[in-house]
C-alpha cells in the first residue's frame, strides 16, 4: 500500500516567524534538536515537581511495555494545582470559562485547587481508591476539569466520554473500563439546545452492574429521573467536604487516565496513559511548541472528551501554570462571530483549533471576522489532521494578521503530546506540513519491508523510539498493543498515517492508511461504523468508506444491502442515519447512504473496501481488481 501512496499537497512557499517574536521566543537556540534524547528527556522532567526522584530514565527491558521515570513518585494533580498554590500563582487565573449561554466563571488556582479537593475528599469518601475507574461523560463546563484532577489526585483512574457519544457507545466505555462511578450533568448546552447527558447515562446503565454513584452536575435544569440511592447532585456530593488534601504520592508508571479511540476492529481501544511520563511530555510540549508564558491568555478549542482537550486545554497548561480559556458551546453560537468575540474580550494570546473550523469560518466570509481587532494574538496553533495550503493561508491572513506563526501539530490519542510540529521561534514554516519531530523523538517513513524510503517518497510514519508520553498499552488488551503498534516493523511503532519526508526533515502527513477515517478531526474506525448499520434490523450486509469533504475533510459514505424483502427509500435512509446517531454519535451519521443489491467482494468473501473508497473519491483507476468475485457490483457502485 505504501508505494502507492502519492504526495498531494505540494510545497507552497516557506513563512519565517518575525524577528519579534523569535527574539522573545521560549526556544531560540536550534542546537535543541541535535541533543541527545537521554538528556532531553532528564532536563524536560525537570519542568514538573517530583515526590521522590526517579533512578533511572527508562526501562526497556519489557519493550514494548516501556517504564520511564522508574521509582520516581510523582501527582500531575499536584503539579496542576498544589505546587502553584505555594507559589505566587495562587491567585492567577487557572481556568476562564464561558458558557454558550453568556455564563462566565474565573477559577484562580487556589479556587480550582479548593474546588478539587473538595470533590476528590467526596469521591474517598464514596470509597474510591488508588486505580478504580470513574467515568466522566460531561459537556464543557467547569465541573469537568474539576472531577478529572479529582481523580488525578487520589489515583483514581479517569475514563472520559465525549459529551457527544450515544448511550450505546457510552455503555461500551464504562463496561470495558469497569468503572464504579459515573459522572456527568443534567444536560449540556449545544446551539442553545439541551443535549440530554443524564437521560443518555440512565440509558447506559440498563441492565448493567458496576456503577454504584451517578454525580450529576446542574447544569442545563432539565428534568431528569434520579435513582433512588444511586444518583446524587455534585452539590449534595460535595457538601461538607473538606478544601484540602494531601495529592497521592504515585509511582510515575500509575494510571491517569483511559482514553478510547478507534481502531480497525469494530471495538475502540482503551488507549492508557501515566502519570509521570504524561506529565512531563505535555508539559514541556505546551511550554516550547506554545511558547506559553505565565502572562498569557490560551485557549485551545477542542473538547475535553478528545485528547487534545486532555493534554492541551487541562494537563499541559495547568501543569505550567498557565491561564487555559475554555469555552462551553458551538463555535458558530449565537452568531459566526462568537470566536472571535470571545478572543477580544479576553486578550487571548495563542489559539489552538483544527483545520475543520479553520475551513468552515473561510467558507463563511471574512465579515465576521473584520469586526473583531483579535490584535492580542501571537501564536496559532492547528492540530488533528492535514491543514490544505490554502485555509494555513487564510488562517495566518485573516486570522494571525501575518504576524502569527502557526504550528500544525501531529500526534494521536496513543502519544498523548505533540510529536512534530516546528518550533515557533526557530523554524520556518511550510503551509501543508506538519514539520519536523519533536526534540526527544524520532520519526521515519518505512516501506512495506521495513527500510526506510528516499526524500519525499510515500510510506509509513514511524516513530523509532519510545518517549515517555506514549499510551502504556491498551486496557484490559496487551495483545492487542502489541499487534496494533509494534508487531509490523520490529522495534518501531506504527501510526496508521502514511506520510513523506522532504529534504529539511519536515513531514507531510497524507492521512490515516488503515481502515480510519478522520471526519472532523476525529477518528472512527469503518469497521466500526459497518458493525453498527449492519446492526440495525433491516440491513444485511454494510461497507463505509470516505470521500473527500470541503469542511469536515472526510466524509462518510455507506453503501447498504438490505435484507431480502425490504424495499428501501428515503424515509429508511434517515432511519439509517438516525440509527448510526443512535448506535455511536452524530460524528458517526453518513452523509452519504447507498442502498445497493451486492457489495464488491474478493472471492473469499472480504469486501473490496479499497474500490469502493477509490469510486467513491471518483477516481477512475480503481486499482487490482484481480480477485474481484462479480464484476456487476463495482458497475452498481459506479452508477450510485
Ligand atoms: O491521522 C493523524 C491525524 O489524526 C490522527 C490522530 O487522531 P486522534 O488520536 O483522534 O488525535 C487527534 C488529535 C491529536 C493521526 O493519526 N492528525 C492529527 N494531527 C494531525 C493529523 N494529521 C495531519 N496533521 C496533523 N497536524
Amino acid at each position: 500500500m505504501a508505494e502507492k501512496i502519492e504526495s498531494l499537497l505540494k510545497e507552497e512557499g516557506v513563512y519565517h516567524p518575525s524577528d519579534d517574536f523569535r527574539e522573545k521566543a521560549l526556544v531560540k537556540d536550534e542546537s535543541i534538536y541535535s541533543e541527545d534524547y537521554e538528556q532531553f528527556w532528564k532536563r524536560a522532567a525537570e519542568e514538573v515537581d517530583w515526590f521522590e526522584p526517579y533512578s533511572e530514565l527508562l526501562d526497556d527491558s519489557g519493550a514494548p511495555f516501556f517504564k520511564w521515570y522508574i521509582g520516581g513518585k510523582i501527582n500531575i494533580a499536584y503539579n496542576c494545582l498544589d505546587r502553584h498554590v505555594n507559589s505566587w500563582r495562587k491567585n492567577k487565573a487557572a481556568i476562564l470559562w464561558e458558557g454558550e449561554n453568556g455564563d462566565r466563571v474565573v477559577l484562580t488556582y487556589y479556587q480550582l485547587y479548593r474546588e478539587v479537593n473538595r470533590f476528590a475528599n467526596a469521591l474517598k469518601g464514596l470509597g474510591v481508591k488508588k486505580g478504580d475507574r470513574v467515568t466522566i461523560y460531561l459537556g464543557m463546563v467547569p465541573e469537568f476539569p474539576i472531577a478529572m484532577l479529582a481523580c488525578a489526585k487520589i489515583g483514581a483512574v479517569h475514563s472520559i466520554v465525549f459529551g457527544g457519544f450515544s448511550a450505546l457507545a457510552l455503555r461500551e466505555r464504562i463496561e470495558d473500563s469497569q468503572s464504579k462511578i459515573v459522572i456527568t450533568a443534567d444536560g449540556s448546552y449545544r446551539r442553545g439546545k439541551v443535549v440530554p447527558l443524564k437521560e443518555n447515562v440512565d440509558e447506559s446503565l440498563e441492565g448493567i452492574d458496576g456503577v454504584e454513584k451517578v454525580v450529576v452536575v446542574k447544569r442545563t435544569g432539565n428534568e431528569i429521573n434520579f435513582v433512588d440511592g444511586r444518583d446524587i447532585w455534585w452539590n449534595d456530593f460535595i457538601e461538607g467536604q473538606s478544601t484540602e488534601l494531601e495529592a497521592e504520592h504515585l509511582d510515575s508508571e500509575h494510571p491517569l487516565f483511559i482514553l478510547y479511540t478507534s481502531g480497525t476492529t469494530g471495538k475502540p481501544k482503551g488507549v492508557v496513559h501515566v502519570h509521570g511520563g504524561y506529565n512531563v511530555g505535555t508539559t514541556i510540549t505546551t511550554k516550547l511548541i506554545f511558547d506559553l508564558k505565565d502572562e498569557d491568555v490560551y485557549w485551545c478549542t477542542a473538547d475535553i472528551g478528545w485528547v487534545t482537550g486532555h493534554s492541551y486545554i487541562i494537563y499541559g497548561p495547568l501543569s505550567l501554570g498557565a491561564t487555559t480559556l475554555m469555552y462551553e458551546g458551538a463555535p458558530d453560537y449565537p452568531s459566526p462571530g462568537r470566536w472571535w468575540d470571545i478572543i477580544d474580550r479576553y486578550g487571548v494570546n495563542v489559539f489552538y483549533t483544527a483545520p475543520t473550523a479553520i475551513r468552515y469560518f473561510m467558507r463563511l466570509g471574512d465579515e465576521y471576522i473584520k469586526k473583531h481587532s483579535l490584535s492580542t494574538l501571537r501564536l496559532l496553533g492547528t492540530v488533528g489532521e492535514p491543514i490544505n495550503p490554502e485555509a494555513w493561508r487564510w488562517y495566518y491572513r485573516t486570522i494571525g494578521k501575518e504576524n502569527c506563526p502557526i504550528v500544525d501539530t501531529w500526534w494521536q490519542t496513543e502519544t498523548g503530546m505533540i510529536f512534530i510540529t516546528t518550533l515557533p521561534g526557530i523554524l520556518p514554516m511550510k503551509p501543508g506540513s506538519a514539520g519536523k519531530a519533536f526534540p526527544g523523538t524520532e520519526a521515519d517513513i518505512l516501506n512495506e519491508n521495513g527500510e526506510s524510503v528516499g526524500l519525499n517518497e510515500g510510506g509509513y510514519l514511524v516513530l523509532k523510539k519510545p518517549s515517555p508520553s506514549m499510551l502504556r498499552t491498551i486496557y484490559g488488551d496487551p495483545d492487542r498493543y502489541v499487534n496494533v503498534y509494534w508487531s509490523k516493523f520490529k522495534g518501531c511503532y506504527l501510526t496508521g498515517d502514511g506520510a513523506r519526508k522532504d529534504e529539511d526533515g519536515y513531514f507531510w502527513i497524507l492521512g490515516r492508511i488503515d481502515d480510519v477515517l478522520n471526519v472532523s478531526g476525529h477518528r472512527i474506525g469503518t469497521m466500526e461504523l459497518e458493525s453498527a448499520l449492519v446492526a440495525h434490523p433491516l440491513v444485511a450486509e454494510a461497507a463505509a468508506v470516505g470521500k473527500p469533504h470541503e469542511i469536515k475533510g472526510q466524509a462518510i459514505v455507506a453503501f447498504i444491502v438490505m435484507k431480502v424483502g425490504v424495499i428501501p427509500g428515503d424515509e429508511l435512509r434517515e432511519e439509517i442515519r438516525e440509527f448510526m446517531v443512535k448506535e455511536i454519535g452524530s460524528i458517526a451519521k453518513p452523509d452519504e447512504i447507498h442502498f445497493v443489491e451486492k457489495l464488491p467482494k474478493t472471492r473469499s468473501g472480504k469486501i473490496m473496501r479499497r474500490v469502493i473508497r477509490a469510486i467513491a473519491e471518483g477516481r477512475i483507476d480503481v486499482g487490482d481488481i484481480s480477485t474481484l468475485e462479480d464484476e456487476s457490483a463495482l458497475d452498481e457502485i459506479r452508477k450510485k
